[in-house]
């Protein structure tokens, strides 16, 4: 067993770590304020290879390990979990999902220009009342022989106001239930295509999160992804690599606050000396790094698992279930540190205790990591 990172990840800790510096900290307390999309830096982001990290160098990916992407969205998080949600979505529900289970033509038409930041994706499986329970979904796809007719709405949709390209989850044969779904991939601009208003969100403000309607809109039949029915099989897939690196999200925004909250420690002063002195203050650091010790070892572990083509349903949910409680404790926490300027937008940790909580909520809530972790243990 190595726990030691190689030169090349450590390449590219660094390189993320001096992007979040230099492009990210500056503007992100503005953009969480205004519900600001994070343009220019996701642009920059793409040119630096950081939209298409694992997947096919023929069609522009980096072509890299699952742990150089947990690597990026750690370091990316630290600062700007707004920005690292439209680079996870990106990545490893939309690159992932075309690059494994798309056609060539699918490849040489949306993939070589997700993975450059020339075009950016989105990711379309909830709805209304169909979020947890992701197969009693009601959008349909009727098929109509060379195309299918979808209509519907999904809803909560990350980057959906920015996207170019949207994989939607749609049922074609209600009959057959989950079996009878499909997943598409759809243009903005096609006719019946609508971008509903953007949420009013509590965290990941500067993320763009809008409801999409279909109104029988024309999707040619070589759109859709893998076999007829494949569609369901295809979200919970995705899904599963997705959740690692929404673990590596909550892994950021923990990592992120403790650091911040280390540094306060050492120069605010109470009672005549730093705040650090005091071991009420110190014991909560103590649990802060130990905590985010652990998560890092299910996040490495997971995405590990995933690069050695073993199964990665479990240890993706046990490290998202697990990094999204600490980032939730650990930034809770870090606002107690910082006192009064704690809860006051300049000093950060406020922002990132709400932009924690989501994590716990999407790509499946902790709820559902329990059902997927429980089912896996009991061979259920
Ligand atoms: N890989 C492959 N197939 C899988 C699978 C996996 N990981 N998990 C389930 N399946 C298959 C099953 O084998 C089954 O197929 P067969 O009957 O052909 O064998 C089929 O899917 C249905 O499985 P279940 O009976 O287990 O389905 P269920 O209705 O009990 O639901 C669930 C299971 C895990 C709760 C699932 O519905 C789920 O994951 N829900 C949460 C939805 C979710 O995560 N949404 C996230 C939206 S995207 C997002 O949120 C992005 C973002 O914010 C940035
Ligand atoms: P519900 O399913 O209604 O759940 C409500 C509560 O009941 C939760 O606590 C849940 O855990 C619990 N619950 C439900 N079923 C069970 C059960 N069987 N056992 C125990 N507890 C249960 N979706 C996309 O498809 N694409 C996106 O890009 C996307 N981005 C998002 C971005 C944001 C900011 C938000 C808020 C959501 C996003 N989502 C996206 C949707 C997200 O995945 C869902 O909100 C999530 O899966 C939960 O679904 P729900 O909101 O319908 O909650």
């Amino acid at each position: 067993m190595n726990f030691k990172l190689t030169e090349e990840h450590e390449m590219i800790s660094q390189a993320a770590r001096d992007f979040a510096k230099n492009e990210l900290l500056p503007g992100v307390i503005e953009r969480d304020n205004k519900q600001e999309f994070p343009n220019e830096q996701i642009k920059k982001l793409g040119e630096l290879g950081f939209m298409g990290m694992m997947a096919s160098p023929e069609y522009g990916g980096g072509g890299m390990d699952t742990i150089s992407y947990v690597i990026a969205m750690e370091e990316l998080s630290k600062v700007d979990a707004s920005a690292s949600v439209v680079v996870s979505v990106n990545n490893s529900l939309v690159c992932w999902g075309i690059d494994t289970h798309g056609t060539t033509s699918q490849k040489e038409k949306y993939l070589s220009k997700l993975t450059t930041g020339e075009a950016l994706g989105a990711f379309c499986l909830s709805e209304p009342e169909a979020g947890s329970d992701a197969t009693s979904q009601k959008t349909t796809a009727i098929d109509k022989g060379d195309h299918y007719i979808l209509n519907g709405t999904k809803n909560w949709i990350t980057n959906g106001g920015s996207a170019d390209y949207y994989i939607v989850i749609a049922q074609t044969d209600r009959e057959k239930k989950h079996r009878g779904i499909n997943a598409f991939i759809v243009e903005k601009g096609w006719d019946g295509f609508e971008v509903g208003p953007k949420e009013d969100k509590m965290g990941i403000r500067g993320s763009d999160t809008h409801s999409l309607n279909f109104n029988d809109v024309k999707v040619p039949k070589e759109n859709r992804i893998g076999e007829d029915g494949f569609g369901f099989k295809f979200a919970m897939k995705t899904l599963s690599g997705g959740r690692i690196g929404i673990a590596a999200q909550a892994l950021g925004i923990a990592a992120g606050a403790y650091e911040l909250s280390k540094e306060y420690s050492k120069t605010r002063k109470a009672f005549g000396t730093e705040i650090m002195n005091h071991q009420a203050i110190a014991f909560k650091l103590a649990d802060m790094h130990t905590q985010i010790e652990a998560a890092r070892h299910l996040v490495m572990k997971a995405a590990w698992d995933k690069d050695q083509g073993e199964n990665y349903d479990l240890s993706g949910a046990m490290a998202k279930l697990y990094a999204s409680k600490v980032a939730m404790d650990v930034s809770t926490e870090a606002v107690q540190v910082h006192g009064g300027n704690g809860y006051v937008k300049e000093y950060h940790v406020e922002r990132m205790m709400r932009d924690a909580k989501i994590t716990q909520i999407y790509e499946g809530t902790s709820e559902i990591q329990k059902i997927v972790i429980s089912r896996s243990i009991l061979n259920k």
